[in-house]
């Protein structure tokens, strides 16, 4: 199945032996098929009604496709969470017609609003303060141990320092040498004991009408220190509309990244710079809309840094 030009793989992609063995699975036929919006995969991703309205979300993909090997990665994680962890449950992991089908508990609800207008955000660094206030439980580093961080390769200025484009801003151009040295640093911080979800945005949650704000797309997660998914949300947080300063200001309390200004640092520098970086390629198949995220998300993540470099 080749990678589609635009948006996901659909219901009617999946083999017909897989989608036989999932309803023998949940015990009921599948009536109808929504594909939320949110996210730049190609994968199936979609909530699955069944016959008495039952629903469950689905996460599917050829064997082949390196995303198969992320969900199974976000399977293990969501067994291995510990119990009041902010995520869905794992309902099973289904393979026919070298396919693998990953189901996972439906959560009803909006992405959460990260505006200033709403209190998701502030309900969302509550979350993240108790997700990473102990060491991650046995199981979990279990689970996580077996795939290495993406978090910790993060990079990208001193590629750009190299050949700094012509379109870089200012804010990036004039300290171009210290951006490349704060994330040179970082590989050597990325060591911790924390529960890292590693891909925090608002499509990556739900507003779940009864469990409020719950972390979705596991795929990326990771053990690390606390203070990597608050300096994610950060950016996520001037791209809803608060000021970099308010922002800035919260980094520097959070019980996540306030004992770590350093690592905090350097993490949100080499996450800015795989942004610049990444957002000037060329796009790739299956994600439209990636580059002008990155582009949106780079200039929110260079507007942090000046403060906190400044
Ligand atoms: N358990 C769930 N219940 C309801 N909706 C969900 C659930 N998990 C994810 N979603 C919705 O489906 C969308 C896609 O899911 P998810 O982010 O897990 O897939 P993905 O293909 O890994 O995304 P990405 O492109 O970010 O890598 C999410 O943005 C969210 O809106
Ligand atoms: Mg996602």
């Amino acid at each position: 199945m080749p990678v589609p030009a635009t948006g996901r793989l659909q219901w009617t992609d999946v083999p017909t032996p897989l989608r036989a063995r999932l309803e023998d699975a949940l015990d009921a036929p599948v009536t109808d098929t929504n594909t939320p919006a949110g996210g730049f995969g190609h994968q199936l991703a979609a909530a699955l009604t069944l016959r008495g309205g039952r629903r469950v979300f689905v996460k599917a993909a050829p064997d082949a496709d390196p995303l198969t090997a992320a969900n199974v990665h976000e399977a293990a994680v969501l067994q291995a969470l510990p119990p009041g962890a902010p995520a869905p449950s794992l309902l099973g992991v289904h393979r026919a017609s070298r396919w693998t089908a990953v189901v996972i508990a439906h959560l009803d609800g909006p992405h959460p609003d990260l505006s200033p207008a709403s209190t998701d955000a502030e309900q969302t660094w509550a979350l993240l303060d108790k997700l990473t206030s102990s060491p991650a439980p046995a199981p979990y580093r279990a689970a996580v141990s077996a795939t290495p961080s993406t978090a910790a390769s993060l990079h990208g200025w001193a590629e750009l320092a190299a050949d700094p484009p012509a379109d870089l801003p200012a804010a990036a151009r004039d300290r171009l040498q210290q951006l490349a040295e704060l994330e040179t640093a970082w590989p050597a911080l990325a060591c911790g004991d924390r529960i890292v979800h590693g891909d925090l945005r608002a499509d990556n949650m739900v507003r779940d009408h009864h469990h409020g704000v719950t972390f979705v797309d596991w795929a990326h997660a990771t053990t690390g220190p606390a203070c990597i998914d608050a300096a994610s949300l950060a950016p996520q947080l001037v791209l809803a509309g608060h000021t970099p300063e308010d922002v800035a200001d919260l980094l520097r309390d959070h019980p996540a990244t306030a004992t770590s200004p350093e690592t905090t640092t350097a993490f949100l520098t080499a996450l800015t710079g795989h942004w610049h970086r990444n957002a000037r390629k060329p796009a790739p198949p299956g994600a439209p809309g990636l580059r002008a995220y990155q582009h949106r998300a780079a200039a929110a993540g260079l507007a942090l840094l000046s403060h906190r470099l400044s």
